[in-house]
């Protein structure tokens, strides 16, 4: 059996909770010195991937920003940035968000069944359009990433992406920040919805570290035996 990709979980949140507030603006949630810190993560894997929503909502690039990490990524025979990945039941995505135009990497759009003859006429030109079934299945996602080399995977939300991952047993790491403030809205979005986590009272995730980065605190947990400290 091949074993799936090294899948790290990687988040900011408000005190409360909170991935974003209920505006239309992107919230900022972390510092500059955190946002290196992720970029450097970005650098260490091959792909990275988000939820529909979270490109409708922040039209992220999702690529390296540092010229000198693109270089080593090359350097060591890789692409400049790694391949982007996104999940969508509807595929209400725009071919010209930023995960589709910005960077020549792959992208690959995981589409619900019912939806795939849509997503391959709106999306086919700008991704590789695959079928993950209804809803799509993060353990065929998974799977089918390691067969198209994907070693190391970077999950970078929203929250019902991380929920999926986590609740699925498929998450190896998570790299939660907190960043000093609250939201204090319950329409924004949090870290996580409602589910069954293999972590509870009666299990306790393992504590990693603790890294204080100027005003935010960054939290890792193990979450499986297959986790890597360094
Ligand atoms: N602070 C942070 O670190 C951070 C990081 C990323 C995002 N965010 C914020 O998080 C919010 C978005 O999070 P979210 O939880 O609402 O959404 P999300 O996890 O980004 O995306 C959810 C969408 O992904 C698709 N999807 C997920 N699982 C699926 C499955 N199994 N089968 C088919 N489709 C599936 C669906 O797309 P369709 O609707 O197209 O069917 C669903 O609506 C935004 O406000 C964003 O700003 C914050």
């Amino acid at each position: 059996m091949v074993e799936r990709p090294y899948t790290l979980l990687s988040c900011g949140m408000s005190i409360d909770g909170y991935l974003d507030d209920a505006a239309q603006e992107r919230l900022l949630l972390s510092n500059e010195a955190d946002f290196d810190r992720v970029d450097e993560v970005r650098a260490g894997c091959d792909a990275i991937l988000v939820g529909a929503a979270t490109i409708r909502q922040d039209d992220p690039r999702l690529l390296v920003r540092s010229a000198e990490r693109r270089a080593a990524r090359v350097a060591r025979g890789e692409t400049p940035n790694p391949i982007k990945v996104t999940v969508t039941g509807s595929c209400a995505i725009d071919p010209g968000a930023q995960f589709f135009t910005a960077g020549e990497v792959d992208k690959i759009v995981y589409c619900a069944s019912p939806s795939v003859e849509s997503a391959q006429a709106k999306l086919g030109d700008v991704a590789t359009v695959v079928d993950g079934g209804e809803p799509v299945d993060l353990h065929l996602v998974t799977a089918d990433l390691t067969v198209r080399g994907v070693r190391r995977l970077m999950v970078e939300g929203g929250g019902r992406m991380h929920t999926q991952f986590l609740t699925a047993g498929l998450a190896d790491e998570l790299q939660l920040v907190v960043a000093p403030f609250f939201v204090g809205d319950s329409r924004a979005p949090r870290f996580v919805t409602d589910g069954d986590f293999p972590w509870g009272p009666g299990r306790r995730a393992t504590l990693a570290e603790v890294r204080q980065i100027g005003d935010v605190v960054l939290l890792r947990y193990a979450l499986s035996d297959r986790f890597q400290p360094a």
